[in-house]
């Protein structure tokens, strides 16, 4: 569709992605849906996925943070063990594969030349690979046995915003359906509470003047800001410092709240930004004794909570989604901040320096 590739009325490709992040989500629940609203998928991928006892899933950049997420649904409630690894590590370090693997690419382009060297060894070792990829004709896509198509419509800002929330809604879907086929009984259906997300979505990016102000006020001449979470919101805080870095050109780090004590707590100064995301209900405790740590030692601190775990002094609270898929509420405001703070710095937002949308060499 050449609209999709066109900016319309907006200043950036970035704003128009992450806004269209409600409808990308309802477009998956609509093609991963049958008539009888149970969850299609290719009965080959679901075939392979049923006799696995250990499932590799390999990427990089944004696609590898929404891997750590998809272990998390594969685990929980597929239960089948999950590696999540970096392609290029990998490529050059492999770990002791189990006797029934399987890989799962995650990849946005389909191109990136580090999956794809792995994709090849692989292969070469008569594995079976499953690609994820926003572009199913791509070399990922044509190279490994399976696909499952994450339909974010064409991606064209360097940092990437769609296509993770995508990636993690399909892994979702796949986790419970390879559930389903092992005969496991669930409480939770995706594509139902996805479409609670796609609303709740829509909530977020209907607020942008609220995560404006934020990045104005935490962002704006800062060097550094540290980013923190437990559990799910370790691995969205991962993804926020990485949006940050690659387009605002602030230094930034997503760190395990609890591991703050262990070292990097020594960075924090008077006004050093530390933005905290609470969105579970084992680690809110936790988390929010991880804020009080840093605001004493001066940091200036920002929580954003879910509704039902929040506190009168957070800074945002998220609308009310399934626990497992909070990153997908989590991460708006976390891309809405990196967005704003490279707007108020003057950097070219949709194409960061240094930085390609794919990476095709090595
Ligand atoms: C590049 C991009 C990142 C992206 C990564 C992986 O480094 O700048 O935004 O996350 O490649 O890309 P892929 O297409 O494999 O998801």
């Amino acid at each position: 569709d050449a609209a999709d590739t066109e900016k319309g009325t907006y200043p950036h490709f970035m704003l128009k992605e992450i806004d269209e992040q409600p409808f990308v989500i309802r477009k998956i629940i609509q093609e991963y849906q049958d008539e009888n609203d149970a969850i299609k998928l290719d009965a080959d991928i679901r075939k392979a996925m049923k006799k696995v006892d250990r499932i590799y899933i390999i990427a990089a950049g944004t696609s590898y943070h929404a891997g750590l997420v998809g272990k998390q649904f594969l685990e929980k409630l597929a239960n089948i063990p999950v590696e999540v690894h970096i392609a290029s590590e990998f490529s050059y370090n492999m770990p002791l594969l189990s006797e029934k693997p399987l890989f799962i690419f995650i990849s946005q382009s389909g191109e990136t030349a580090d999956s794809r060297s792995v994709l090849v060894k692989i292969k070469e070792l008569g594995h079976t690979a499953l690609t994820v990829t926003n572009v199913p004709g791509s070399t990922l896509s044509r190279e490994a046995d399976h696909t499952l198509h994450l339909h974010a419509g064409p991606e064209i800002a360097v940092a990437s915003t769609k296509a993770y929330t995508a990636q993690i809604a399909v892994l979702a879907i796949l986790a419970v359906d390879t559930a389903k086929a092992k005969g496991i009984a669930l409480d939770f259906d995706p594509l139902q509470e996805l479409g609670i997300v796609a609303s709740a979505m829509e909530s977020l990016t209907d607020q942008k003047e609220e995560f404006e102000a934020i990045a104005k006020d935490m962002f704006a001449t800062t060097p550094n800001a540290f980013y923190i979470g437990r559990g799910m919101d370790y691995f969205v805080v991962q993804e926020a410092s990485l949006k940050l870095k690659e387009i605002s050109y602030i230094q930034a780090e997503g760190f395990a709240g609890g591991e703050l004590k262990h070292g990097t707590i020594a960075l924090i100064e008077d006004g050093t930004p530390v933005i905290a995301i609470s969105t579970q209900e084992n680690v809110n405790y936790s988390i929010r004794g991880n804020v009080q740590e840093v605001e004493a030692r001066g940091a200036k601190a920002c929580v954003i909570s879910l509704k039902g775990l929040d506190q009168d002094t957070d800074s945002f609270v998220l609308p009310h989604v399934h626990e497992l898929l909070t990153p997908l509420v989590s991460v708006i405001p976390m891309q809405l901040l990196a967005y704003y703070a490279a707007l108020h710095r003057d950097c070219d937002v949709d194409k960061p320096r240094n930085l390609a949308k794919s990476v095709t060499v090595e």
